[in-house]
């Protein structure tokens, strides 16, 4: 094709593509004037700076800089290949994707390899249905396999012969070395004939993006080893970067997208109607594996066998998503009964059993906390500070800061809790540290005040990060009257454009007649206790620092409030357990003034 023509087509293309609708399907957007705004996928962000422009057909953070079109958002977002995104949109546009004029070598690969398993995947197709296949047609059946899902999934089988496959193969002129490549014929030592890899099995073809089939699971008929067989690796099939099933669930209307472990219950869970539902190829999730699931479902539910291995298993694909966790996006769990996996549960009837399960999943919050657990023991002052070790350790493989932080509180919090309900020591002994506790609180008062100035600071001496927080900044406790003033008219002044500059935000607030403040604000024995808010440090040094220290504000906040309940109820009728809840929450309220 030429030049021109390809101009053409991605004119067309940006013409009839609406970017707002692409975006919306990861971010809510509001329309401002002719333009759409939201919070940035690219960045964390609590106020909108992400722009959609429907004409000009780009989008762009003011943010963080991210600027690109429909291709780049469906690349960097939805972790589509290029190929995959330009055929998405052409598909959306109604226009043919214009074909390029293959090279030599890519020639060789389409019409080699890919003819190739396809023609095998019709030799065994044919083959359950000739006279040896009867026994894996009765097989099939007797699982409750019927026809149309068997032709759904072209399901086949290899005949028990030494040869069958490479000889049909070889009759239709396909190269012999290209068969072994794929992994369809091996090539034994010594110069021996090559043979059937896949011999009396029954086939799973594997389907890549574009629903070409790539490589097999055979599964031995009846008990044996191993059960099932897979193509190895080869030009065509990268185990960890497919999943089975992705193309027919990528259609499927139903949700939530359910990850399991086996062909099978693939096969039986979409002839139940769950159509949304892959597995991986008899291995650990990958990284890959969970963003091309996350493309279909940010927040996906694994299910899993409730046995030891099971929970292992849900273990370790936790373990391989918590670096790439992001808000929104994260896994789930469903633990079915032991030793049941979810096609073995609808054979049985119990499909009521699934669908509660996967009505009430497992949040991985949840799962990280169970396993910290059991771990432990008796809480003594030992363990209590292994727990804490292993709760950030675990917190640390996530890398997006903000989830990092609500982990972290979510975890301490149970932590906190689960501690007080497993110490219980006399009333004597608890009055008097619930006293000294209430003395520390108070004395560490004086930190939060420095820490509300330095918030202060920090959206004086950046005015953009002013403009992303002003809900936030607008909810902060200020205990100091100088400083709520200040906050009062920074709030009024955000919204003012000619205070984009730290120069002008300061002299808008000395006209205020906030000098005395500002002072304060600018004076080094403040600064010294928070580097991240001086007019010096990086845009994204002082948006972090503003973050960590507003979540702790929240948090202060939140085990105030309980403790003020827990006492109130506590005074009205007393009892051993709210007792504990008081003391656990003002524990946690010392542990969190102790870290800073
Ligand atoms: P399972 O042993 O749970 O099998 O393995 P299954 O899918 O439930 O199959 P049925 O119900 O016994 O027929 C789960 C998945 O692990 C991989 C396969 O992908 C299988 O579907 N696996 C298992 C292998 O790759 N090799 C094996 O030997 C066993
Ligand atoms: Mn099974």
């Amino acid at each position: 094709m030429t030049t021109l023509d390809r101009r053409h087509f991605f004119d067309q293309l940006r013409a009839r593509i609406r970017l707002s609708e692409i975006v919306s399907r990861q971010v809510k957007l509001i329309r401002r004037g002719r333009e759409y705004t939201g919070l940035c996928p690219f960045h964390t962000e609590k106020s909108p700076s992400f722009t959609v422009n429907d004409q000009k057909s780009f989008y762009h953070c003011f943010g963080c800089g991210a600027h690109g079109d429909a291709l780049k958002f469906l690349m960097e977002i939805e972790k589509y290949s290029y190929r995959e995104a330009l055929e998405e949109l052409a598909q959306k546009a109604g226009l043919e994707v214009p074909q390029y004029v293959p090279s030599k070598e890519a020639e060789r690969f389409n019409n080699d390899f890919y003819s190739i398993v396809e023609e095998t995947v019709r030799y065994f197709e044919g083959s359950l249905q000739k006279s040896p296949g009867a026994f894996a047609r009765d097989y099939l059946e007797k699982r409750g396999m019927t026809p149309s899902t068997i032709s759904k999934f072209r399901l086949g089988f290899s005949p028990d012969t030494r040869y069958g496959l490479l000889e049909h193969l070889k009759s239709k002129k396909f190269p012999l070395e290209s068969i072994i490549e794929l992994g369809l014929g091996i090539q034994p030592e010594g110069g021996k004939a090559p043979y059937d890899r896949f011999r009396g099995r029954l086939m799973f073809p594997i389907f890549n993006f574009q629903e070409k089939p790539v490589a097999f699971g055979g599964r031995i008929l009846g008990e044996g080893e191993p059960k099932y067989l897979n193509s190895p690796e080869n030009p065509l099939f990268h185990k960890g970067s497919l999943l089975f099933n992705f193309p027919n669930a990528r259609k499927s209307q139903t949700e939530p997208l359910l990850i399991v472990e086996g062909y099978m219950d693939v096969i039986a869970m979409d002839q139940a109607g769950f159509g949304s539902v892959v597995a991986p190829m008899g291995t650990a999730l990958t990284e890959e594996q969970i963003q091309l699931a996350w493309r279909l479902d940010p927040q996906p539910i694994i299910c899993f066998d409730g046995d030891l291995a099971g929970q292992k298993a849900a273990l370790r694909a936790a373990d391989r998503a918590l670096p790439l966790l992001k808000a929104g996006h994260t896994l789930r769990f469903a633990f079915l009964p032991k030793g049941q996996d979810p096609d073995s549960l609808l054979r049985q009837g119990q499909r009521k059993v699934f669908e509660n399960l996967i009505a009430a999943p497992m949040p991985l919050v949840d799962l990280l906390w169970k396993t910290l657990i059991p771990a432990q023991g008796r809480l003594t002052p030992e363990n209590i500070a292994l727990l804490e070790k292993r709760i950030d350790e675990e917190v640390n493989k996530i890398e997006d800061d903000s989830l990092k932080q609500h982990f972290r509180y979510d975890l301490r919090g149970r932590f906190f809790t689960e501690y007080s309900s497993k110490n219980k020591r006399d009333k004597n002994n608890e009055a008097k540290k619930l006293h000294n506790s209430n003395l520390l609180l108070n004395s560490s008062s004086n930190f939060y005040i420095i820490q509300q100035k330095l918030l202060l600071a920090t959206v004086v001496n950046h005015p953009h990060i002013l403009r992303e927080v002003v809900e936030d900044l607008a909810n902060l406790e200020i205990q100091d009257e100088q400083m709520q003033n200040l906050r009062d008219d920074l709030l009024s002044g955000a919204t003012d454009e000619t205070n984009e500059s730290t120069q002008a935000l300061k002299d808008f607030l000395i006209l205020k007649g906030h000098q005395d403040a500002l002072t304060i604000l600018a004076s080094e024995t403040l600064l010294t206790h928070g580097a991240f808010a001086r007019e010096s440090s990086e845009l994204e040094e002082a948006r972090r620092g503003w973050q960590e220290v507003y979540y702790h504000h929240l948090e202060r906040k939140r085990l105030e409030e309980e403790i003020e309940l827990a006492t109130k109820s506590l005074a009205e009728a007393p009892s051993q357990e709210v007792w504990d809840q008081v003391k656990a929450l003002k524990e946690a309220l010392i542990q969190l003034s102790l870290k800073e």
